[in-house]
């Protein structure tokens, strides 16, 4: 297997209320892009990376590196991830590791886990979390509890998600870049009737959405020793 990681940078971060996207925000002097880019090389195995974004700001990326490479970024994210993984198919890679720019504290432990388990055949594998909440469900625009709905054996997905590069891309463009079920790529490749694995993922490897996730990443991303 040759593997490339591929990482959606194109989001505007509307969530997020900041003027600057929340990838290119500054945390221990290296913007929340260049952390992810950093945790996605402590494997080994990830050969280069390609970033999808618009900005095409290579100064988000302090050390350009000769295995980092700027693709266009899309409308949704599943369009630039696209966009990444047919750049990664074009310079040869048979693997991609999608990973969120906007998910800075992956635990390297977590990042060879799921290459481990995605490389044993085509399903690929996710990370993910098992719910720990009680489930709730409401009515639209109301505010009151219709339904109680069981956490057994559901999951939240995250990014890394690893897959072979030439299946991701059928699936993405079979499913359509604006189909509103399309938020992961697990989601694609099951509309494929591929079954992905799960592995278990890291309360360390949130994704910055909101204003106060900011607060957490800042402790999660300390260096040590401090
Ligand atoms: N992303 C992308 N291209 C898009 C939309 C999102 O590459 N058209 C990326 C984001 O930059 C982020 C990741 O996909 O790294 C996860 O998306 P999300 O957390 O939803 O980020 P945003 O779309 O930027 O935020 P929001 O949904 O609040 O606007
Ligand atoms: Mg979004």
């Amino acid at each position: 297997a040759s593997i490339a990681a591929v990482i959606p940078a194109a989001g505007r971060g509307r969530r997020m209320q900041s003027a600057t996207p929340k990838q290119f925000l500054v945390v221990h002097g290296k913007t929340l892009l260049q952390h992810s880019v950093d945790a996605v090389l402590r494997d080994p195995r990830v050969e280069h990376v390609f970033i999808a974004s618009d900005e095409q700001n290579e100064q988000a990326v302090a050390k350009s590196l000769p295995n980092i490479s700027f693709v266009a970024g899309g409308v949704t994210r599943a369009e630039s991830v696209l966009s990444g993984v047919l750049h990664a198919i074009t310079q040869g890679y048979t693997h991609v590791v999608v990973h969120d720019a906007a998910r800075p504290g992956l635990p390297a432990a977590v990042l060879s886990a799921v290459i481990d388990a995605a490389l044993s055949g085509d399903n690929g594998a996710i990370v993910a979390m098992p719910v720990r909440d009680s489930l709730k469900r409401s009515e639209p625009d109301s505010d009151m509890i219709s339904t109680s709905v069981s956490r057994e054996h559901l999951w939240q997905a995250q990014t890394p998600q690893v897959f072979t590069a030439a299946l991701l891309a059928d699936a993405i463009s079979e499913m359509g870049v604006e189909h509103p079920q399309l938020t992961d790529e697990a989601s694609a490749m099951a509309y494929l009737g591929y079954h992905p694995r799960l592995v278990m993922g890291s309360l360390k490897n949130i994704k910055v959405t909101h204003p106060e996730d900011l607060e957490l990443v800042t402790a999660i991303l300390a260096p040590p020793g401090r």
